[in-house]
């Protein structure tokens, strides 16, 4: 597949530079394709390859994407967001990559956000969904590459549902799941009118958000970890866990500093759990 870079200026990503901080440091190189199999291929080989930190593929159409867990990842042509991020982190440690996904749904929840304040509060399910209520309007796989406790670089794929209506969306992947949304279809319920959201301005705020996680989260986090709390509706509340082994219910008591989630087991004993999906309780309850 023949990405073209931003250097020419030629597709609608080109500008994304023009509408970035001065120092941000993603979203300098970009490489669009109006179809792709999947972003996560082409940010992977750019990792294992020579591609600078920050550097973006994004498509107009992706054929195969690729969800967590071996999911497939559908988006609308034309009307989504689906890109992947290079990141080259110099000081965050093999066993605390997981928070580079996070601080991926974090931005895009902030961002999404700030787009229109009568939109409902985006809010994350641990560890990278991003959701309207319960419904799924973005999902994050971020996968790294390591040698011994240092991060070689993380693949960081990012789907947002941006224009997309209910007839785009896919059903949920199992039946216990709720309907996926998207900024639109979320927009009618305020003011009757959907509104069209532009795609590049929000690639540029959630770029801008992103590079400055990664960098608080270099230097410890001052400002991720407050702010993920803040978001995460996941913490202080009962969730079905599921994981390779199986299924059990929790109390989450919080996400810890590596990015897993501190959860209370049914015979009280506390446990960190780094891979599993969550079901919200309350949701399955509705
Ligand atoms: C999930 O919720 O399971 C994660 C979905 C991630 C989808 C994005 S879209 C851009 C990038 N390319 C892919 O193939 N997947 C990610």
């Amino acid at each position: 597949m023949d990405y073209e870079t931003n250097a020419s200026e030629k597709t609608e990503w080109g500008m994304i530079g023009t509408m970035l901080p001065f120092d941000c440091r993603l979203g300098r190189e970009i490489y669009s394709c109006p179809v792709a199999p999947s972003t996560q291929i082409a940010a992977k080989d750019g990792g294992a390859g020579s591609a600078e930190h920050g550097t973006i593929w994004i498509t107009d159409h992706q054929i195969a994407g690729r969800g967590r867990r071996d999911r497939t990842w559908s988006s609308a042509p034309g009307l989504d967001l689906t890109f992947s991020v290079l990141v080259r982190p110099k000081k965050i440690r093999a066993a605390s990559a997981p928070l580079i996904g996070l601080a991926a749904a974090l931005s895009v929840a902030e961002a999404v956000g700030e787009t229109n304040s009568e939109l409902p509060r985006p809010m994350i399910k641990w560890p990278n969904d991003v959701l309207f209520g319960e419904k799924k309007f973005c999902g994050v796989i971020s996968e790294a590459a390591t040698i011994g406790s240092s991060v070689l670089y993380a693949a960081v794929g990012i789907g947002v549902n941006v224009n997309s209506t209910e007839d785009d969306l896919p059903e949920p992947d199992s039946p216990d799941r709720p309907r996926p949304t998207s900024m639109l279809i979320e927009s009618r319920g305020v003011g009757g009118l959907a509104c069209r959201y532009g795609r590049p301005a929000l690639l540029a705020a959630i770029l801008a958000r992103f590079d400055r996680y990664l960098v608080d989260i270099e230097s410890g986090g001052d400002a991720f970890f407050p702010a993920y709390g803040d978001l995460c509706s996941t913490i202080g509340r009962a969730v079905r866990l599921i994981t390779d082994e199986g299924e059990r219910i929790v109390e989450v008591e919080g996400v810890d500093r590596d990015g897993s989630l501190a959860v209370i087991e049914a015979d009280g004993t506390l446990d960190y759990i780094t891979a599993a999906d969550v079901v919200h309780i309350r949701h399955e309850a509705e």
